[in-house]
């Protein structure tokens, strides 16, 4: 299995789908970072490839996309004198790549980087677009910057390692992709529940290539999002505030998914688009901490960090139903008020608790 997927944006690359860790041979000092979980599953084969590559590891985990870690391994760059011809090879999750990709945007103004993603949200989303960052305490990846990366390789066997609990978050954000722009990625995915959730590689195959090609779509019109990437956004909103109140307890990819239902009813209501997400979530498996709908005002406090927000006003993605979202004028996300996100938690509790 090996697809070729180009990514015409500002610094053009190509994603390489494929069932190994076959990676060209560079000649310029080369650095793999990864973290504690990945590291020893992967390195070997990767260094192996490689050849003479510095290995830096870190811990695991969201609470690791920081400041403080990436001033740790800039210092560890620096006193090992790797210069502006380093080339920085990321291997993980979204949290090691937004987190590496940052640093390659800034050490030494900018170096080669390579993306060796192993998780399927990382390789149906943070791989398209050139979006890294940090955490802060006020919020998520307040501090960030747009940098592509030369190229991906995503082996999808390393999929197989990865527990079912961060597997079924990445198909949340598959099933944004298919619920803003394509009916028949959902219908799939409706249809191949089984095969899908058995991370069967052939159905897997199909639709992250599916969702690459969708993503990819949108950044070539709107790279660094002055419009309608905003729509990329959907489920954000909530979603975000709910990784941070939950101290990222609730993984990203389930607070979308979460973020999804409760933005989709401020939108259209109950109605067919919220039926829709609730029977993904239930047949995708996205665990729902009921007592998170009991912190509301945490989580309407959280959205008041959102980057989108403007004038003082939060701003969400209104999708009215499957492939209808809301625009106006190159606009593509609108104010909510406190009331609407309150009655819309309160539906969504009294919906799935009776
Ligand atoms: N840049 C973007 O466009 C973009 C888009 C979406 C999400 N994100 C970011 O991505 C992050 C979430 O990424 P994630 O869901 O990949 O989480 P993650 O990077 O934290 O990985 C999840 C966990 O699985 C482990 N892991 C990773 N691959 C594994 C494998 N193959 N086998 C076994 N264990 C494995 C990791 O060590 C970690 O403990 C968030 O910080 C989010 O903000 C960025």
């Amino acid at each position: 299995m090996s697809h070729a997927i180009s990514i015409g944006c500002q610094r053009p690359y190509v994603i390489h789908l494929q069932a190994d860790f076959s990676i060209p041979y560079a000649t310029t000092p080369k650095v793999l970072i990864s973290d504690r979980h990945v590291g020893p599953l992967y390195k070997e084969q990767v260094l192996s490839v490689l050849d003479d590559c510095y290995y830096i590891e870190i811990p695991a985990g969201e609470s690791f996309k920081t400041r403080e870690m990436k001033q740790k391994i800039e210092d560890e760059l620096l006193l090992n004198h790797f210069g502006r011809d380093v080339h920085i090879y990321a291997l993980g999750g979204g949290v090691i790549l937004d987190l590496v990709g940052f640093l390659a945007s800034t050490y030494c103004r900018g170096v080669k980087l390579t993306y060796l993603p192993t998780t399927l949200l990382a390789m149906v989303d943070v791989i398209v677009g050139g979006k890294t960052g940090v955490n802060t305490p006020q919020g998520k990846n307040m501090i960030g910057s747009f940098y592509t990366p030369s190229a991906v390789y995503a082996n999808l066997n390393t999929l197989q390692s990865l527990s079912m609990k961060e597997y079924t978050a990445g198909i949340q954000e598959m099933i944004k992709h298919a619920l803003l722009f394509d009916d028949s990625l959902l219908c799939y995915l409706n249809k191949h529940t089984k095969e899908l959730l058995a991370k069967d590689i052939s159905f897997l195959e199909h639709v992250i290539q599916k969702s690459i090609l969708m993503k990819a779509r949108v950044i070539e019109d709107d790279e660094f999002e002055s419009g309608k990437r905003a729509l990329l956004n959907f489920g954000h909103t909530v979603g975000h505030a709910i990784e941070k109140v939950s101290f990222y307890q609730v993984l990203h990819g389930h607070a979308i998914g979460i973020g999804m239902l409760i933005e989709a009813y401020m939108a259209s209501g109950e109605s067919a688009l919220t039926k829709t997400i609730l029977d993904f979530l239930k047949a995708y498996e996205c665990p729902i901490d009921f007592a998170l709908f009991n912190r509301t005002d945490d989580i309407l406090d959280a959205m008041h960090w959102d980057k989108k927000n403007c004038d003082n006003s939060i701003q969400m993605v209104y999708l009215k139903n499957i492939n209808a979202y809301q625009c106006h004028e190159n606009q593509y996300t609108f104010p909510i008020t406190k009331e609407q996100v309150l009655h819309a938690f309160t539906w969504v509790k009294d919906y799935l608790q009776c």
